[in-house]
């Protein structure tokens, strides 16, 4: 009955005000109190009231959801209900770890159940919608918003799309309704993390092979998983911009993938193509996007003006419009809105739910199973070949160095808009949890002195080293030293590029001037991104990657320190050794000299560094060790449709409970495009007791096996292909077998 219902409602609707459904405005002014003067607020109320407005974002908390909303339902001719967009981005208030760390614990169940954790939150203020998973795979550490994707690889961000997309929404459709569920938004369509040299908003410019078989595919889960929304991207795409874009829009997502719920832009992104160059006003970027099958106009400020015009001049078919406010229409009704448009608007939910100890533990959980063991040599302060963590809990004198270390702000990290500052445990407060050791603290510099005219741009400690001379007595004296060193949470994200991917300010040396006093250091890493560290990874004994994990960092950080909890993440990214090598990623083709089979310099590698990542994409460490042995596939050869069954013995060798992701990887040794030199093609993550061995089974089928052509054609051709099977893209087990 909802078509019926969208039928009997499109019926009264007069074109401006099914244009209103398609206009999206942000209300960051407090909506209950007066209308500001600055901007065109007054008109926006007024828009508002005339039932011109279809959605609004970043409204925060039930009492202005309520009154906005009010306005729709009450004051306008129809009272259709508004649909309130939020970037819940990895977290309301409590905030779960940001995305990529998220990624890196390869754990669907928990990251599907983070999602519910933020749905849950989200839900009681009054959202409906997140503007997220973004799902945007990316090669390339220099770009700041790799934070909030799933990393370099379209397999794995494929599942995770999927496991976000049903933590927001639930499993099915009619789950919408329910009060604790939001609707999703896979962005940004697309290929967004291509940006050239890493840059936010750069040229994108790939073949149509890379945008099938790595750009999309995250995208087509997340359709097939019931995404209700996605958003365009800022982007252009081989000259078109992503708004402007029929061929994303209109050809594949609405018409291959049948996808019947609708798109936003980005923000301003109807009116930028102007700057692209690709409109000449604001009247034509409005018919571009419309025809190319942009749905809303988030804060362009175009489609309210200029898209009634356009259709009663004939530019634009009314057809096109109808389609679009249909499948808006449609996910307003499927969220229950039109039931009941305060179905989120309980103060009493909204008071009991933020904060929550239950949102708290989930949060906790997540964090813990983000962090990435990178390296833990063996050292004479660890039990027998063992490395220094996990750290002994009594008896010891444990140095904290690192201004991050006491940072509440910072781990709370990029894209926490309704987070409150200062709300993170810090690694200080997590550490200080552990009362056997004595546990002294020295910032030994401030990383950051102040901020640009930029809306949180920062400026680092580039020459204050006041506070060394204190850190290095306390190091000195100290047993371990834990160091706590990276980025600030707001530098990396939207529109925080960077040229370099060292230690930012004077950490590098602070961290080389502690070594020099004692070496014993755990390095823990705060980042939103990749880092190249190639001296720390030289040196420092042991490295903890704990990029940016939210509300409850401090705690997930002591509890790995100190071995109450095992680390299992694995990266979901690569990190280079120096930022020359980016873009660098495991699944790249192999040139026609891969190796130094001539013996002379041309072959294709650097002279200044290896070819390699510091730390490839799948790597992590564990306080125990696992072996793989008997790797199997159940025949040699097989039939176009039959199933690879690929089983391998693995055994925790090591002295601790822990946890293990089995990667499978295959190459197609030869097909009518050349194929990656590896690709994931199947994971799971086992519980291993000490001493323990399972039998993993992987299986792959047509989906696996095959690829897209440049003309979106999708081909399982026969040929021979090589498999791997281990704990890491760079090693593992291999064997064959043959598609006939
Ligand atoms: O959702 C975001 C998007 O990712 C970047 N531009 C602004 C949007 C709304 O805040």
């Amino acid at each position: 009955p909802i078509e019926e219902r969208i039928d009997l409602l499109m019926k009264q609707m007069t074109l401006e005000e099914k244009v209103g459904q398609m206009n999206q405005y942000n209300g960051f002014w407090e909506v209950t109190g007066p209308v500001p003067k600055e901007g065109n607020a007054e008109l926006k109320y007024k828009h508002l009231r005339d039932g011109w407005v279809g959605s609004m974002l970043s409204v925060r908390g039930v009492k202005e959801v309520k009154a906005v909303q009010k306005i729709a339902v009450e004051e306008t001719r129809l009272g259709i209900p508004l649909i309130i967009g939020f970037d819940v981005i990895h977290g309301y208030k409590t905030l779960s770890p940001i995305p990529l760390a998220e990624a890196a614990s390869w754990d669907m169940e928990a990251i599907k159940k983070s999602a519910q954790v933020a749905a849950d939150e989200a839900s009681a203020v009054g959202i409906n919608w997140t503007f997220g998973p973004n799902v945007d795979v990316s090669h390339d550490a220099r770009w700041g918003r790799v934070m909030e994707g799933a990393g370099e690889d379209a397999y794995l961000g494929s599942k995770v799309a999927i496991a976000r997309v049903t933590g927001f929404q639930g499993d099915t459709r009619a789950d919408l309704a329910k009060i604790n569920t939001i609707a999703a938004c896979a962005k940004h369509f697309a290929a967004y993390g291509f940006a050239e040299a890493g840059r936010d908003y750069n040229t994108v410019d790939i073949s149509n092979s890379r945008l099938y078989n790595e750009v999309l595919p995250p995208f087509h889960a997340a359709a097939e998983a019931g995404v209700r929304t996605f958003m365009n991207s800022f982007n252009i795409l081989n000259g078109i911009p992503a708004t402007g874009n029929s061929f994303l829009q209109r050809d594949i997502l609405k018409g291959k993938w049948n996808f019947d719920g609708f798109v936003v832009s980005d923000w301003a992104s109807v009116r930028e193509m102007i700057a692209h160059g690709f409109a000449k006003d604001g009247a034509e970027a409005t018919q571009k996007a419309v025809i190319a099958g942009s749905d809303m106009d988030m804060e362009s400020y175009l489609y309210v003006v200029e898209l009634a015009n356009l259709v009663k001049s004939g530019k634009v078919k009314e057809a096109l419009v109808d389609d679009a406010v249909r499948r808006i229409l449609r996910v307003k009704f499927e969220l229950g809105l039109f039931d009941d448009p305060y179905k989120n608007c309980d103060e009493k939910r909204e008071k009991a739910t933020i904060g929550s100890k239950a949102n708290n533990a989930g949060v906790l959980d997540m964090a813990k199973k983000s962090i990435v063991l990178l390296k833990n040599a063996p050292s004479p302060l660890g039990r027998a070949g063992e490395g220094i963590l996990p750290l002994q809990k009594s008896g010891q004198k444990i140095a904290l160095i690192g201004a991050l270390a006491n940072d509440k702000n910072s781990p709370l990290g990029s894209w926490r808009i309704a987070s409150d500052d200062n709300t993170a445990v810090s690694v200080l407060e997590g550490m200080q949890q552990y009362k056997g050791n004595q546990l002294t603290f020295e910032k030994g510099a401030d990383l950051t002195v102040g901020k640009t005219a930029f809306v949180d741009e920062l400026v680092f400690n580039t020459t204050d080293k006041s506070g060394f001379d204190a850190a290095k007595k306390v190091a000195a004296s100290a047993d371990v030293v834990v160091m706590v060193l990276g980025e600030h949470g707001f530098q990396s994200g939207e529109g925080r590029s960077r040229t370099n991917l060292d230690l930012p300010g004077v950490q590098q040396e602070l961290l080389e001037e502690i070594y020099k006093v004692n070496s014993n250091i755990v390095l823990v890493l705060n980042n939103g991104r990749p880092l190249a560290l190639p001296w720390a990874a030289t040196h420092i004994p042991a490295i903890v990657e704990a990029w940016h994990l939210g509300t409850q960092t401090g705690n997930a950080v002591a509890q790995v320190l100190y071995g109450d909890y095992n680390p299992s993440g694995k990266l979901p990214i690569s990190f280079p050794r120096n930022v020359g090598q980016c873009p660098i990623y495991y699944n790249n083709y192999s040139t026609g000299r891969p190796t130094n089979g001539e013996g002379n310099v041309f072959w294709s590698h650097y002279t200044d560094v290896e070819k390699t990542p510091q730390f490839p994409f799948g790597f992590g460490l564990s306080y125990t060790t696992f072996d793989y042995k008997n790797l199997k596939i159940n025949k040699t050869a097989f039939a176009k449709g039959e199933s690879v069954v690929v089983s391998v013995d693995v055994t925790n060798s090591g002295n601790y409970d822990g946890k293990e992701v089995v990667q499978l990887y295959i190459h197609d040794d030869a097909a009518s495009l050349a194929r990656p030199v590896k690709e994931l093609k199947g994971f799971e993550l086992i519980n291993l007791k000490k001493g323990e061995t399972k039998t993993v089974t992987l299986t792959l089928t047509d989906k696996e096996l095959g690829f897209y052509d440049n003309d979106g054609n999708y081909l399982v051709e026969p040929g021979t292909f090589k498999i791997m099977v281990g704990g890491s893209s760079d090693k593992g087990l291999e064997s064959g077998f043959e598609l006939k």
